[in-house]
């Protein structure tokens, strides 16, 4: 449990908002914020998940806000985020997890595909910077950014997510370097194979786990948790001299590349659509 590491009170006192938070690595951050005493904001795009979310916070002692709110629209995002300073406080901790995936061989996206996932995850980061910064700025506060290993290493079947994830990287480094001066720390967080995540799904974990510790050096897929405690430390004041930082929580997943994973797909793809693989 985080509280047998960290302090319960370490994060008393502040408000965390994140996007994409009613499941998933998000409410796994969410819930390890929650159980440090944080105050939690959480917008999606289903009422749903987002109930769901807050149940699972509020069970934790969290003080909750939800909002429904597709990042993709930068007024419903900056309208969630001032409702969230009305309910819970100013912002002192944004975490851009709203992310999109499916694998496709890039001949077979879309220009609409690929801009949808450009516009969730990094559009959609934008959004949420942007609309948060009067609050983080007022806060002295931090940004966490949820990136992906296909930001710096290529996947295949993964063009467009990650363009989309190199980009969220860049601007972390450019708002931890424009923003530094008003206090505000910005770092990245790369989750690895997380089990029972619906990226994961995605991307094969569920139907070949195997796979994935295959890929990892430590052998195994990450349990929820171990996301939310890298997330804790990073906003944490215990990070307090850490910003255009971007931490690897993959069990090493990174130094393996791409080329199990790409294999595996382009075999289950060639199976589903009875082209050689
Ligand atoms: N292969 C190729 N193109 C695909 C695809 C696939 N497997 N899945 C979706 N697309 C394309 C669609 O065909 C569409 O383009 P088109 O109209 O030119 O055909 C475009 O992507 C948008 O799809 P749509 O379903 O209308 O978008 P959406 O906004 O409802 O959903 C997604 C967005 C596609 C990212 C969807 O996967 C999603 O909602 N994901 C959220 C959850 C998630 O991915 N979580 C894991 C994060 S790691």
């Amino acid at each position: 449990m985080i509280t047998d590491h960290f302090s319960p009170d370490l994060l008393k006192g502040r408000t965390a908002f994140i996007t994409g938070g009613g499941s998933g690595v998000n409410l796994a951050i969410g819930k390890a914020f929650a159980a440090l005493g944080a105050r939690i904001g959480i917008c999606g795009r289903t009422r749903e998940r987002l109930e769901s979310g807050r149940i699972a916070l509020e069970a934790l002692g969290a003080e909750v806000f939800t909002a429904v709110a597709d990042v993709r629209d930068a007024e419903a995002v900056q309208a969630a985020l001032d409702a969230c300073r009305l309910a819970l406080g100013p912002v002192d901790i944004l975490v851009c997890g709203a992310a999109g995936n499916f694998v496709a061989p890039a001949e077979a996206i879309s220009a609409k595909g690929f801009r949808t996932v450009v516009e969730i995850d990094l559009l959609g980061t934008f959004h949420a910077t942007r609309a948060a910064f009067p609050q983080l700025r007022e806060t002295r506060g931090n940004i966490l950014f949820v990136s992906g290993g296909q930001s710096f290493v290529p996947f295949a079947f993964q063009a467009h997510v990650g363009a989309a994830k190199a980009g969220i990287d860049n601007l972390m480094r450019n708002l931890a370097l424009e923003w530094g001066r008003y206090g505000i720390r910005c770092n990245s967080i790369v989750p690895g194979p997380v089990k029972d995540t619906e990226g994961m799904k995605r991307l094969g974990g569920q139907e070949d786990p195997d796979l994935w510790r295959a890929m990892t050096p430590l052998g195994r897929m990450a349990e929820q948790e171990e996301i939310g405690q890298a997330a804790a430390f990073l906003v944490s004041p215990l990070a307090s001299y850490v910003s255009g930082a971007r931490l690897c929580v993959d069990g090493g997943q990174n130094l393996t590349g791409s080329t199990l994973f790409n294999a595996a797909i382009a075999r289950a793809l060639a199976a589903e659509t009875g082209d050689p693989a």
